[in-house]
C-alpha cells in the first residue's frame, strides 16, 4: 500500500513508519519537525517538510501522490500548551485534521486511521467506572481532550456522507524509546534524564495519580491490525463503532514509576515532592477488551519490561 504517515518524525509516528516499511509497504511522512526529529525518520520513508495547516500544499500533494492508506500523528499534543493557546491547539489538531480529510476524499484516499486520546478525551474517572469503556461519557477537560474529539466526530460525519472508512485510536499514556519530554507519558522520559543526570526528581502532589502507561511497540502492533481491518465491512447488525482504546486495561502511578526506575538505576537520591498540579486529572485508565474482540490485539509488554527498555534507549542516546 502507498501510505502517509503524518507526524512521522515525531515519537510514535516514527515507529509506526518503521513497521510499515518492515511490511513493505511505500511509506510518505509529513512532519513539520515542530517536535520531531528527522533523525528518528527511516531512510526508506520519503520525507516532505510540511505543515498540515497548510491547506494549499496538502490538497496538491495529495492529489499528485493518491495515498491509499492515511495514518495521522501530527498534532499539537501538549496539554499544557493548549491550556495556554487554545487557538493554536484548534488549529493544528481541528483545522489540520480537516485539512487531511478534505484532501483524503478529494484524493480517493482507501481508508484514514486517526489518533485519538483516551487519557484526554474522558476526563475525570468515576473509581466504579475504571476502566473507562469507549461508551464512557466523554468529558474533556482540556483544549486538547475536546480537540481530539472534535475529529472523531468529523471522521463520523465524513463516513456519512462520503463513505470513508475510518478507525480511532484512543492510547493511553504511551511511553518508550524517542519519547520526548511533553507527551502524555512525559513524565517517564522527565524521570529517566533527571535520574541519569544524578538529579532529584519533582513529583507533583501526592505521586499517587493513576495512568494508562502503554509501550509504544504495543502502540505500533495496534496501528498494524487496524491498518487491515475495516470496521464497516460487516453486516448491519455487526456495524462496530470504529473507536478503541489502546492501553493496558490497569492504572500505574507516579510513584511506582519512580520506584521502577529507581530499582533498576540503584538510585538512592529521594524525590522531591511538590504542590498538585491545577486541573490535572486524578485517575485515568481504559478498557481494552473491544480491540482484543475485534483484532485480537491486547498489550504485551509489562511496565518493567518497557521501562527497562526505554531506560536503555535513553542511556544510549542521551547526549
Ligand atoms: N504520547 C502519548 O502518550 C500520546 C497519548 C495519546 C495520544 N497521542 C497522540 O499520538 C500522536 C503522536 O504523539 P507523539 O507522542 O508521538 O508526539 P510527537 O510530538 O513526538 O509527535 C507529533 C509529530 O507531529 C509533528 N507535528 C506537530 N504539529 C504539526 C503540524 N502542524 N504539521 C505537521 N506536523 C506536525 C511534530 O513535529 C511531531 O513529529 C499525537 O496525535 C498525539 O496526540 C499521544
Amino acid at each position: 500500500m502507498k501510505i502517509l504517515v503524518t507526524g512521522g518524525a515525531g515519537f510514535i509516528g516514527s515507529h509506526v513508519v518503521d513497521a510499515y516499511i518492515r511490511e513493505g509497504h511505500q511509506v510518505y511522512v509529513i512532519d513539520n519537525l515542530s517536535t520531531g526529529d528527522k533523525t528518528y525518520l527511516h531512510k526508506k520513508a520519503c520525507f516532505i517538510e510540511m505543515d498540515i495547516r497548510d491547506n494549499k500544499n496538502i490538497q496538491d500533494l495529495f492529489m499528485v501522490e493518491k495515498f491509499d492508506l492515511v495514518n495521522h500523528h501530527a498534532a499539537q499534543m501538549d496539554v499544557r500548551l493548549a491550556v495556554e493557546e487554545p487557538v493554536f491547539d484548534a488549529e493544528v489538531n481541528i483545522l489540520g485534521s480537516l485539512n487531511l480529510l478534505q484532501a483524503s476524499i478529494a484524493s480517493g484516499v482507501k481508508k484514514f486511521i486517526f489518533i485519538s486520546s483516551g487519557g484526554a478525551v474522558y476526563g475525570e474517572i468515576d473509581d466504579k467506572e475504571l476502566p473507562a469503556e469507549e461508551i464512557h461519557a466523554i468529558n474533556p477537560i482540556s483544549p486538547y481532550g475536546v480537540s481530539k474529539h472534535v475529529v472523531e466526530h468529523y471522521l463520523y460525519l465524513y463516513h456519512q456522507v462520503y463513505s470513508l472508512n475510518y478507525t480511532v485510536l484512543r492510547y493511553g499514556n504511551v511511553y518508550g524509546e524517542r519519547q520526548g519530554k511533553t507527551g502524555e507519558a512525559g513524565v517517564l522520559s522527565i524521570f529517566i534524564r533527571q535520574m541519569l543526570n544524578h538529579k532529584p526528581v519533582r513529583i507533583f502532589g501526592s505521586g499517587e495519580q493513576l495512568r494508562d502507561y502503554i509501550y509504544v511497540g504495543d502502540v505500533v502492533r495496534a496501528n498494524l491490525f487496524v491498518s487491515n481491518f475495516n470496521p464497516f465491512d460487516k453486516p448491519i447488525s455487526h456495524f462496530v463503532d470504529p473507536i478503541f482504546n489502546i492501553g493496558t486495561g490497569k492504572g500505574s502511578s507516579v510513584n511506582e514509576i519512580y520506584l521502577i526506575l529507581k530499582n533498576l538505576l540503584q538510585s538512592d537520591l529521594p524525590p522531591i515532592y511538590e504542590p498538585a498540579r491545577k486541573g490535572e486529572i486524578l485517575k485515568t485508565y481504559i478498557d481494552c477488551g473491544k480491540a482484543a474482540k475485534y483484532f485480537n490485539w491486547n498489550s504485551e509488554v509489562s511496565l518493567t519490561e518497557g521501562i527497562e527498555k526505554t531506560l536503555q534507549w535513553f542511556k544510549t542516546n542521551l547526549s
